[in-house]
């Protein structure tokens, strides 16, 4: 069986707030595109000037990927909070969730925590994925 990992992390972005949106595009038309190469699934979202993304995939897929996000200019200190061996993907495909205008209270309170609860990272990625646009 192949083996399959999970990781959350929290970076901080650089972007203004009005360009936010915009690259948020940009980063999805490439995360889409690549990802699907790669074989790795996740969900993505900015709250309140913090990254947070769920990556699901092979163990090197995302030490790979978290190699390439490192030296992203788009967003810094990195911070991977979580990171699991699992038998499933959560998100069988690439999600992104739009930058949320409002905030999410479970979401802003796994970020000031810096939680390793990667179930409920995973929860409150779900929802905001549920939630219509
Ligand atoms: C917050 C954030 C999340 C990203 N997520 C992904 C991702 O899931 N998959 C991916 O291939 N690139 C992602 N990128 C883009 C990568 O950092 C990088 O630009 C891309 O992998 C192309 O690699 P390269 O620029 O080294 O050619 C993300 C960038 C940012 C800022």
């Amino acid at each position: 069986m192949n083996t399959l990992d999970q990781l959350v992390y929290c970076s901080r972005s650089r972007l203004a707030p009005d360009d936010e949106a915009t690259a948020m595009v940009d980063i999805v038309h490439v995360a889409a595109f690549l990802n699907a190469r790669n074989g790795i699934t996740g969900a993505l979202t900015l709250q309140g000037g913090v990254f947070v993304q769920v990556l699901e995939g092979s163990p090197s897929a995302l030490d790979i990927l978290m190699l390439h996000l490192h030296f992203d200019e788009r967003h810094e200190e990195i911070e991977v909070v979580a990171r699991n061996r699992i038998e499933r993907r959560a998100f069988p495909a690439w999600g992104m969730a739009a930058p949320t205008r409002g905030q999410c209270g479970v979401l802003s309170r796994l970020i000031a925590e810096r939680s390793t609860d990667l179930t409920a990272w995973r929860g409150a990625l779900s929802a905001l994925l549920a939630e219509p646009a």
